[in-house]
C-alpha cells in the first residue's frame, strides 16, 4: 500500500511502528519479480540541465541504494554534483543501526535548513532505513517541515514519480511501504571504480533483539540465481575486478526459493567460474553458514580467503538474549572448521559490548574468545537501544561509563591484533588490487590484498584498476607500505 500523504493529515495512521509479533507474521506470498521498469515517459528527461547530491550514511547496502537512485537520476537527465548550492535535488540516505547515526543525519537536516531557505526550488528528500521508522518521520514533520519528500527502502524505484510529486506540491511528499515490495530487477545503476556490489538478496528474518534491519528492510528475499550470474558475468565483461556480494545474511540465500533447492554455497561454486579476479561477500551469519560453503571457498581461484563473520559477544548466555542462535562453543568449532580449509583466512567481525544484562565477566568471555580466534580487526559498537526492538524493553543495567570501559579494552586488544597480523606480512609479496592515488599523497598508490588490508606504495597512475606484485616493508596498525615487484623481464631463448 502506498501512503501518500499530505501534511494536513494525521500521518500516524500510516505507519506501522516496529513490532515483533507483527513482524514475524510476515506472510507467505509471493514475492513478485519485474524486469519491465522504465522511467515513467513524462519524468524522461525531466532533469536535463539540473544536479543532484546524494549523501549516502551507513552500510554496504545503503551505498550500493545509491548507485541505484543515481542510476534513476542520470536516466532522468541529472547531472551529479558535490557541490550542495548547485544542487537542484539533495537526497539523505540515512542509517538507523544506532543512535548516533541517525544524529549525524538530524545534524545534516539543521545545516541544510538554510540553504533551502535560500533556494526554495531544491528538492530535499530523506531516504533509507530512518524514513521506515514511525517516529524519525514524526519527527521530521514537526521539526524539519521543510524537507520535501520522504520516502522508504521499499520505494526507491518509485523515485521518479516521486520527485515529480515533491517537485510540484507545496506539502511534503510521503511514500512509505511498511510491508516490502516485489523485486525489481533491471533498476539502472551508476557503478564507478573497479569494484563493484551486488545485491544478492534483500531483508532479514534473523530478529536479533538489538536489531531493527528486519523492520526497516523487510523480510528476506533472495534474487533468482539466473539474475545474479547475469549481472555478475556483465560487470565481469564491463571489466570489474572485485565483485562484492551483499545481503543482510548472505548465508540465508536461496531458503526462501520455493520451486528451487540452491544454496548460497551454490551460488558461489557457480560464480567462482565467472572470470571476475575476486569475489567478497557480505554479511554472514554464523548459524546459517554450513559445511558445503567452506568446501567451496576451500577451492579458492576468485572466492577470497577473507570472511566477516559477526559474532556480536563471546558469551553464551548473552548470545542466547540477543537472539543470535548460536553458542559461544558453535561460534569456536565454526572459526576451527574454516581455519581447517583455509589455512591463511583472515576473520573479522563486529562486537556489540554492553548489551542491557552484560557482567563483567561475560564481556571477559567476549575479549578471551577474540584472542582464542584470533581476529584480524573487528567494528566494535556501544549497544544502543533502537525503539521497537525486543532488547530496547530489557533492563538495562550497564552504566554507560562501564560500556565505555569495555569499549576501549575491546579496541585495545583489537589495535594490537590488527598490527600483530600486519607484522606477520612483512618481508612477504602479496598480490595487490590497484585502487587509486593515496588520500594524502598523490605519488603513492593505495590497494588492498586479497585479505582486504590497505596497502602504500610507489608506482605509475597506469597501474590503478590492476593487479600488480608488492614486497611488504612496513606494518603498522591499519596500513601496510610496500615496493612495486617489478615484472620480471621475459627473456625469449
Ligand atoms: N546497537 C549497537 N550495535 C548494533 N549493531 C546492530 N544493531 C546495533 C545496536 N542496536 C551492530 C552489530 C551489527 C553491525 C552492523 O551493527 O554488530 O553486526
Ligand atoms: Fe540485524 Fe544482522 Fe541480526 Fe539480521 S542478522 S537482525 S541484520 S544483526
Amino acid at each position: 500500500m502506498a501512503n501518500q500523504v499530505k501534511s494536513d493529515k494525521d500521518y500516524s495512521q500510516y505507519f506501522q511502528p516496529p513490532s515483533l509479533t507483527d513482524a514475524k507474521k510476515r506472510g507467505k506470498e509471493e514475492i513478485a519479480v519485474h524486469y519491465d521498469f522504465m522511467i515513467p515517459e513524462d519524468m524522461q528527461g525531466f532533469g536535463k540541465d539540473k544536479y543532484y547530491l546524494i549523501r549516502t550514511y551507513g552500510c554496504q547496502m545503503n551505498e550500493h541504494d545509491t548507485e541505484v537512485m543515481k542510476g534513476l537520476l542520470e536516466q532522468m537527465g541529472y547531472q551529479t554534483t558535490e557541490d550542495k548550492n548547485q544542487a537542484d535535488v539533495i537526497l539523505l540516505n540515512t542509517c538507523a543501526i544506532r543512535e548516533n547515526a541517525e544524529d549525524k543525519v538530524f545534524g545534516e537536516l539543521g545545516h541544510l535548513k538554510a540553504l533551502k531557505a535560500q533556494k526554495p526550488g531544491l528538492v530535499l528528500g530523506v531516504c533509507g532505513c530512518m524514513s521506515q521508522e514511525e517516529a524519525v518521520v514524526n519527527r521530521i514533520m514537526q521539526k524539519h517541515a521543510f524537507v520535501d519528500l520522504i520516502f522508504g527502502t521499499h520505494n526507491i524505484h518509485r523515485l521518479p514519480a516521486l520527485l515529480k510529486d515533491a517537485f510540484y506540491n507545496k506539502e511534503m511528499v510521503v511514500e512509505v511501504w511498511s510491508k516490502e515490495g516485489d523485486i525489481v530487477e533491471n533498476l539502472p545503476k551508476k557503478r564507478e571504480g573497479i569494484r563493484a556490489w551486488v545485491n544478492i538478496m534483500f531483508g532479514c528474518d534473523k530478529f536479533c533483539t538489538y536489531c531493527i534491519v528486519p523492520y526497516t528492510r523487510g523480510k528476506e528475499r533472495s534474487r533468482r540465481p539466473q539474475d545474479v550470474l547475469a549481472e555478475v558475468r556483465d560487470l565481469a565483461r564491463q571489466g570489474f575486478q572485485e565483485i562484492t556480494l551483499l545481503g543482510q545474511n548472505v548465508n540465508a540465500y536461496g531458503k526462501d526459493f520455493e520451486d528451487i533447492t540452491y544454496s548460497f554455497a551454490d551460488l558461489m561454486d557457480d560464480i567462482r567460474k565467472i572470470d571476475v579476479p575476486r569475489i567478497r561477500f557480505t554479511t554472514s551469519h554464523p548459524r546459517d553458514f554450513d559445511d558445503q560453503l567452506i568446501e567451496v571457498l576451500g577451492k579458492r581461484g576468485n572466492l577470497v580467503e577473507h570472511i566477516h563473520l559477526p559474532v556480536q559477544s563471546g558469551n553464551t548466555e548473552v548470545l542466547k538474549r540477543m537472539s543470535r542462535k548460536y553458542s559461544r562453543d558453535h561460534y569456536l568449532t565454526l572459526a576451527r572448521k574454516i581455519k581447517e580449509t583455509l589455512p591463511d583466512v583472515v576473520l573479522t567481525t563486529d562486537i556489540i559490548v554492553g548489551f542491557p544484562g552484560e557482567t563483567d565477566e561475560q564481556f571477559n568471555e567476549t575479549m578471551s574468545l577474540y584472542e582464542e580466534i584470533g581476529f584480524d580487526f573487528a567494528f566494535t559498537f556501544i549497544y544502543s537501544p533502537r525503539e521497537g526492538t525486543p532488547a530496547a524493553g530489557m533492563e538495562d543495567n550497564v552504566p554507560m561509563e562501564v560500556k565505555k570501559q569495555r569499549l576501549y579494552r575491546l579496541n585495545e586488544l583489537v589495535n594490537a591484533h590488527s598490527k600483530a597480523s600486519n607484522d606477520k606480512l612483512l618481508g612477504q609479496t602479496v598480490e595487490v588490487l590497484v585502487e587509486g592515488e593515496s588520500k594524502n599523497n598523490a605519488d603513492v598508490l593505495a590497494g588492498r590484498t586479497r585479505t582486504n588490508k590497505l596497502i602504500h606504495f610507489t608506482g605509475s597512475k597506469e597501474l590503478i584498476g590492476r593487479m600488480v606484485e608488492v614486497h611488504v616493508t612496513q606494518a603498522q596498525t591499519w596500513i601496510l607500505k610496500g615496493e612495486i615487484v617489478e615484472e620480471p623481464l621475459k627473456l625469449s631463448i
